[in-house]
């Protein structure tokens, strides 16, 4: 907890370290009550900083219980040195030297999951970004790069697996039924890529073959229960190191590669040196127990980690406010690598409608920062959406402004020339230009000014000239202590459609001949045109293909030109885009209909739309999948100017009965189909079923609403005798959300039944609960919050319950009468004390209050207000909690 005003950091103020850090040598002593830590610290001035003067030397440290402190074999006593509760000053007398310390820690109470902590009778660690300090002292920050040595003990028979990062070097048994094992890393590294793990652990072992023929060894530890769910992890990890080889030309460089899965995790998974270890949610996997969304998600997040092994660890970052360095890069990487295994355009699809729904919101509200932030008070809260997928989006745009190759040669670069290094944005966007010959100053505004752009086009049309101009607005919205912003780079891919709708040959005016029918521009001023010639009818733009900029496009779109869109653009991504673009004018028709009290009409041309794409057989049916979802709740609530929750709901949930109610028998008939086929072969993980089993669960949906007894009598089906989670998961979904009281409350207590002893299923099945928009949806929740299976401490349980209602169950967590922003503060009240990092990360809700009316804006206030006055604030909660106050 915060003792002293919290600090704020800023970027502009770094200095290089005063002393580094050359070899770590650390012992852990586990015990059931406490751990004993002893580090042995070789330590001498940096160079760069050495001015013949010797500062003081001051060590990062908290929650530690100092038992002893040498330097150079001196024993030092209180007179010298300072303690307070986050750091360890003394003097050094020489430029280099040896510090040892022993302290004690106790990992067996730590509930905030950072350091080293037990998640249920497993010890390990997490120690980014700052959680090394709550281990030993140390200058825990990543500009100071160590070779570590680490040697861990404790009683065999409860943890035979003891592993750290790097290769096995020693092990042996001890006194007293104890054993230790000692682990040496090669490769420098900043403390917050340190690991370790000790439990009763089972491992699935493979061999990986690299580029060089070198042969490495690739272990998935987990507890013994769950050694049947790893096969997909571990052909995601092989898929990853060959992939990151043939993209990216990097090899593998330790003899061992190790993934450990523990259920009590603040994020997804972590990147530690050699042993990443992961959420149990990101490894575990089969058909019977896990979604294929839950499938995507561990190949996405196996290969994030690994991916970091170069972007991130091999290369890593200077100081924090440079995460986006590793963190934007990697995702890009990852996401590539999805789009590669998958569908492509499923997976830019999926990816820009959750950046349109929460990043941008984020850059909307009181928490927006530039993808590299200038300030912080608490690191944790900038693991942010803006510096992961917005992060990512700016990569993004190089590699489109460069093209492929030019942007492999960038990276090439960039890991040549700072391998082994702590390095800065800059210093990656140097690595581009150089490799280039191009200049990207102005680009690099994308780092440094936050908000969501706003491009908006005009097109004009000359037949007698025969051009066709489209001129560009761009603006950028003011955010925290950003009034005024300087135009972006934005790269805008397109294509001009003729009647046929088939793309135009491209020409801009000065140029010589037409450069294909699909080209990026690039928009760099306020206001600029672009003049294309040759161009004999008015064309139809398609603007922003694959979403080449995250920006908020404006066109003045007809309904029909969208559906002209949505049939012909050679651009799939941009084909679903206008599909979202006609949903969003129908519902915000629909929307203010309801608002002015009249009778909601849906407008006819959304349901011919959706027709055409269930009567041809030919599509994707993964892209008519996608295509028939409607724009989420969240998502129509962000493009709001004032958020009308009730009249969002009502107006979607409108147009999801008229669908069903026209469109039923082409929905029975996709559902019937694929339903027979799911019947007729086992699972399989890979697009071409993810795709078949999505558009069967749209169609089962929206099917249930007719509240018809075949479609009741096939849901059941589907739930009792499917052989997966994807379809289970649906049916219960459906059920849940329907009106069949019986059916719904057997499923339930049956599903409960057989999964109560896999705790990432029940997570799903809290989920599907807490999501439900029927009327009474917080008193369902609060009563989940009692069941036996549900606990505070663990954050997959609080993701699944609090996390769903607030932010997926808006009518019921937006409630008239503030209960469910009361339920909200309560939760975060108590988290605050027991694990800071998840009590902050479920507060985002709360910190959209400007987006409602004036009714709940007071009630969001009053309770932000509450959190606030609710005694000794975490410095997580409480910078989130002020800066959406201010
Ligand atoms: N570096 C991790 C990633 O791959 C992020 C992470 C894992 C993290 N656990 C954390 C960040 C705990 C902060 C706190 O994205
Ligand atoms: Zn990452």
């Amino acid at each position: 907890m915060r003792t002293e005003q919290p600090k704020v950091i800023h970027l502009k103020d770094y200095q290089a370290p005063d002393y580094l850090i050359d070899e770590t040598t650390l012992t852990f002593e586990l015990h059931e009550d406490h751990t004993l830590v002893h580090a042995q610290l070789v330590m001498r001035r940096n160079p760069e900083r050495a001015d013949g003067s010797l500062p003081a030397l001051v060590l990062d440290g908290q929650q530690l219980e100092l038992l002893a402190l040498s330097m150079d074999d001196r024993e030092l006593g209180t007179a010298d040195y300072q303690l307070t509760d986050s750091h360890l000053t003394l003097q050094p007398v020489s430029d280099s030297f040896t510090l040892d310390s022993t302290v004690r820690i106790h990992p067996e109470s730590n509930t905030a999951l950072e350091g080293l902590y037990k998640s249920g009778s497993m010890f390990c660690t997490q120690c980014e970004a700052e959680g090394f300090r709550k281990i030993t002292y140390y200058l825990d920050r990543p500009d100071v790069m160590s070779r570590f040595t680490t040697t861990v003990s404790a009683e065999q028979h409860r943890y035979p697996v003891l592993l750290s990062n790097g290769n096995p070097v020693a092990s042996g048994a001890e006194e007293g039924g104890r054993h230790w094992a000692t682990w040496e890393d090669p490769f420098k590294k900043p403390a917050y890529l340190f690991a370790l793990v000790a439990g009763d652990l089972w491992c699935v072992e493979d061999v990986f073959t690299t580029m060089s023929q070198r042969e490495v060894t690739l272990r998935i530890y987990v507890e013994p229960e769950n050694i049947d769910k790893v096969q997909h992890a571990m052909d995601s990890l092989k898929k990853s190191m060959r992939w990151d080889e043939e993209v990216y030309g990097r090899e593998y460089d330790l003899d061992i590669f190790m993934i450990v899965a523990v259920n009590d995790f603040n994020m997804g998974a972590m990147e530690n040196k050699g042993l990443n270890i992961f959420n149990s949610s990101c490894v575990l996997a089969r058909a019977e127990t896990a979604t294929d969304a839950a499938h995507q998600r561990v190949e996405a997040v196996v290969a994030h980690e690994y991916f970091h092994n170069w972007s991130g660890n091999r290369v890593t970052c200077r100081d924090w406010f440079q995460l986006s360095l590793k963190e934007g890069f990697t995702v890009f990487r990852d996401a590539e690598f999805s789009a590669d295994m998958n569908s492509r355009t499923v997976k830019r699809i999926e990816d820009v409608a959750f950046l349109r729904t929460n990043q941008f919101a984020e850059d909307a509200g009181p928490m927006a920062h530039p993808v590299r932030p200038d300030s912080f008070i608490e690191i944790s809260n900038f693991y942010t959406l803006t510096v992961y997928e917005k992060g990512s989006e700016v990569v993004r745009m190089i590699h489109t402004l460069l093209g492929a190759e030019g942007f492999r040669k960038g990276t090439d670069l960039y890991f040549e020339r700072h391998d082994g290094q702590a390095v800065t944005c800059d210093d990656f966007v140097k690595a581009m230009e150089d490799a280039n010959g191009v200049d990207l100053t102005q680009f690099k505004r994308w780092y440094s000014q936050a908000g969501t752009p706003r491009l908006a086009v005009e097109e004009a049309f000359d037949a007698t000239a025969r051009t066709y101009s489209l001129t560009f607005r761009q603006s950028c919205p003011a955010t925290p202590g950003q009034a005024e912003k300087l135009p972006f780079v934005i790269p805008v891919e397109l294509g001009l459609l003729d009647a046929a709708g088939n793309d135009l040959p491209l020409r801009l005016a000065g140029e010589g001949e037409a450069l294909g029918g699909n080209r990026v521009i690039s928009v760099t001023e306020a206001e600029q045109t672009f003049t294309f010639v040759d161009i004999a009818e008015k064309p139809l733009p398609s603007l922003l293909r694959g979403l080449s900029a995250p920006v908020k496009l404006s066109f003045p779109y007809g309904r029909d030109q969208l559906m002209f869109l949505m049939q012909h653009d050679s651009d799939g991504f941009n084909r679903w885009d206008a599909g979202q673009q006609l949903s969003v004018q129908v519902l915000q028709e629909l929307i203010g209909q309801h608002q002015r009290g009249e009778a909601l009409v849906l407008d006819t041309r959304l349901l011919d739309a959706f027709r055409s794409l269930l009567e041809d057989e030919s599509l994707d049916q993964a892209m008519v999948a996608e295509m028939l979802s409607l724009p989420s709740e969240a998502y129509l609530t962000e493009i709001s100017e004032v958020a009308d929750v009730d009249a969002i709901h009502a107006a979607r949930e409108f147009a999801r009965r008229s669908i069903s109610d026209a469109l039923f028998p082409q929905l029975l008939a996709r559902y019937q189909a694929n339903r027979a086929l799911s019947r007729e072969t086992p699972y399989v993980a890979s697009a071409e079923h993810f795709a078949r089993r999505t558009l069967q669960n749209i169609a089962l949906s929206y099917l249930m609403l007719s509240g018809k007894a075949e479609v009741l009598q096939a849901c059941l089906e589907q739930f009792e005798a499917c052989d997966n989670m994807t379809e289970r998961l649906t049916a219960l979904s459906v059920l849940v959300n329907s009106g069949f009281e019986d059916e719904k409350a057997r499923a339930l207590a049956s599903f409960a039944d057989h999964f109560k002893d896999n705790p990432l299923v029940m997570d799903q099945w809290f989920s599907v609960q807490a999501g439900s928009t029927l009327p009474g949806g917080l008193e369902r929740v609060q009563a989940l919050m009692g069941h036996k299976a549900f606990t505070l401490k663990n954050p997959n349980k609080v993701r699944a319950l609090i996390g769903a209602f607030a932010n997926q169950n808006l009518v019921n967590f937006h409630r008239a009468d503030g209960a469910g922003y009361r339920f909200l503060a309560d939760h975060v009240i108590t988290l605050n004390a027991l694990n800071p990092q998840i009590a902050s990360r479920q507060l985002a809700p709360l910190t959209r209050w400007r987006k409602y009316d004036e009714a709940r804006q007071t009630l969001m206030r009053a309770e932000l207000e509450r959190i606030l006055a609710s005694g000794e604030l975490s410095s997580d909660v409480y910078e989130v909690v002020s800066k959406s106050l201010a």
